[in-house]
């Protein structure tokens, strides 16, 4: 996110369903070592679901650096004590229509609304400064996931295979308005 959209777009205080407090903000340059504690956290169940690169600390620290990218929204959710408890985000290509999409909630946070606040949020953004086709792939073994894009306005679009292992996944999007 560019720095005059980061100031466009600046941190939402939000409440979760089960009265937690949390903050919505744009990805910092200095939330390298928070991000590695975040994807050091995810347990393997969800690692099963999410998993669009290794989630080590190198790419914790990769992605932070890149957060000036202007091909890229990313969020986090913030609890008190500066611990990140989620992180989404939205990346493209120059030029493109569509773009890639990714979400994922701290295990302790899930089921009180922090997904869905926080693809508003990024749906909000990302459909503004992005391009305006949104897609994502889910395992069809995702349940959950798949309750939540349908929420978010996803449309599922096909049913295929996952090219690296050949894991059932819905292939879905959600278009901007005027994007039909
Ligand atoms: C999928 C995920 C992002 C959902 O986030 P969340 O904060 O738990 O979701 P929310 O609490 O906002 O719930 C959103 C919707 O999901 C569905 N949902 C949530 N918990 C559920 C559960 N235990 N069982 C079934 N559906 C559930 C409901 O439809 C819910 O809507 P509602 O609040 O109106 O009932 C989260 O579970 C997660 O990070 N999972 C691991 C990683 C992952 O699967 N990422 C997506 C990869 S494609």
């Amino acid at each position: 996110m560019t720095p005059a959209d980061q100031q466009r777009f600046p941190p939402l205080a939000i409440t979760l369903r089960n009265s937690t407090p949390a903050v919505i903000r744009p990805l910092a340059e200095t939330d390298g070592n928070g991000l590695a504690k975040f994807y050091a956290g995810i347990p393997a169940d969800d690692v099963l679901f999410y998993c669009p690169h290794p989630l080590t600390p190198e790419y914790a620290l990769k992605n932070a650096a890149q957060a000036a990218s202007p091909t890229e929204v990313v969020l986090v959710l913030e609890t008190s004590g500066d611990s990140i408890g989620g992180y989404a985000w939205y990346r493209w290509k120059v030029g493109d229509v569509a773009s890639g999409f990714g979400i994922c909630i701290a295990r302790s946070l899930q089921g009180a609304g922090a997904g869905k606040q926080l693809m508003s949020r990024l749906q909000e953004i990302a459909l503004t400064v992005g391009p305006p086709v949104m897609s994502l792939t889910v395992q069809k073994k995702n349940p959950k996931g798949v309750e939540l894009y349908t929420k978010m306005g996803f449309r599922m679009i096909r049913e295929q295979l996952r090219a690296a292992d050949g894991e059932p996944e819905y292939y879905m999007e959600h278009r901007r308005l005027d994007h039909g």
